[in-house]
């Protein structure tokens, strides 16, 4: 063995571990969100398992021992309360706990972790396009960092699709008009596969992306790919371009110079729209509103929906922009403080 061979294996970093084999039943577990729905599974499924043996049983043997004899009458059975209550309480409880594990395993991805790497994934007839958070938009293929928290924020330009990685146990329909929302981290590295789970016209099953999970390291050289911008300048990031079509729309004009709300030292005719994002907002009627990413597209496209508090008439006109243009000016406004 010469030297080099020697140090190259002494030194070579640890291999990633290998992708936990996929069982009889389930693909490989890849996101924190797996071991919860794996265990929400196995429990029904084992709970399942047990109860149609033990109900087969019982039926089959008083199959046997109940069966008419020649000469025997049957007596009526009378009403048995403590048994009547027992296999209505018992049921009741194996219910409660049934709901408990499969809702808290199904709050964990639907809530986003703090400080999550923002991906926008666009569905449409038939592929997959996943913007990274540098501008690139890149069809048919999600390159993810291992450990590292991720939010989806899927959309459709046409019809209903639904984004499902059956590695990561992850599927939420991507409904077109309007934003849905998923949050994992990728725990292993390896492949992976997005399908659509969504019956959405003749090439549905060809409706198809990859996944690949990648260490730290080789997320780094990955990154050095990306800001490679082709369009315009300005056009380069979602948050530079919401900021032309900002000055562009002119919406300074109504909610102040970078949405501050002011306008010649008093309340400008529209309200203040730095620094809303994702608080909650008063409307001057009904109850609080978040002013999410769907709050923010709908006050976009049709201003009369929500009225903030405090702001009574109404007289911005209706927007018509294209989704990717709403995106770029949702980005823009998260950055606005
Ligand atoms: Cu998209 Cu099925």
């Amino acid at each position: 063995m010469s030297t080099t061979m020697a140090t190259e294996l002494f030194f070579a970093p640890p291999a990633p571990p290998p992708p936990p084999p996929a069982s009889w039943q389930l693909p490989p577990a890849m996101s924190d969100t797996a071991p919860p729905v794996d265990g929400v599974y196995n429990f029904i499924f084992w709970f399942s398992v047990v109860f149609t043996v033990v109900i087969t049983v019982l039926m089959l043997y008083f199959v046997v021992k109940y069966k008419r004899k020649p000469g025997v009458r049957p007596e009526p059975t009378g009403h048995f309360n403590r048994l009547e209550i027992f296999w209505t309480v018992t049921p009741s409880i194996f219910i409660g706990v049934l709901f408990h594990v499969g809702y808290s395993s199904y709050i964990k991805n639907a809530t986003a972790a703090e400080g999550a790497t923002e991906i926008r994934v666009r569905a449409k007839k038939w592929s997959w396009e996943f913007e990274y958070p540098s501008g690139d938009r890149v069809p048919s293929e999600l390159v993810l960092e291992q450990g590292r928290a991720y939010k989806m924020i899927l959309s459709s330009d046409d019809v209903l699709h639904s984004f499902f990685i059956p590695e990561f146990r992850l599927k939420r329909d991507a409904v077109p008009g309007q934003y849905s929302f998923i949050q994992f981290t990728p725990t292993v590295t390896g492949p992976a596969q997005v399908f659509c789970a969504e019956f959405c016209g003749t090439s549905h099953s060809g409706m198809l992306a990859s996944v690949k999970v990648v260490t730290p390291a080789e997320y780094k050289e990955f990154e050095k790919t990306l800001g490679k911008c082709v369009g315009t300048p300005e056009e380069c990031t979602p948050t530079k371009y919401g900021e032309t079509l900002f000055v562009k729309n002119a919406c300074a004009t109504c909610h102040g110079t970078g949405g501050n709300g002011m306008l010649g030292g008093s309340k400008s005719p529209g309200p203040k729209l730095a620094g809303i994002y994702n608080t909650m907002q008063p409307m001057a009627t009904g109850p609080e509103v978040k002013a999410d990413e769907n709050y923010i597209r709908e006050s976009i496209l049709r201003p009369n929906a929500k009225i903030v508090a405090g702001y009574t008439t109404v007289q911005m006109p209706a927007f018509v922009m294209k989704d990717d243009q709403l995106d770029a000016v949702i980005a823009y406004l998260k950055t606005l403080k």
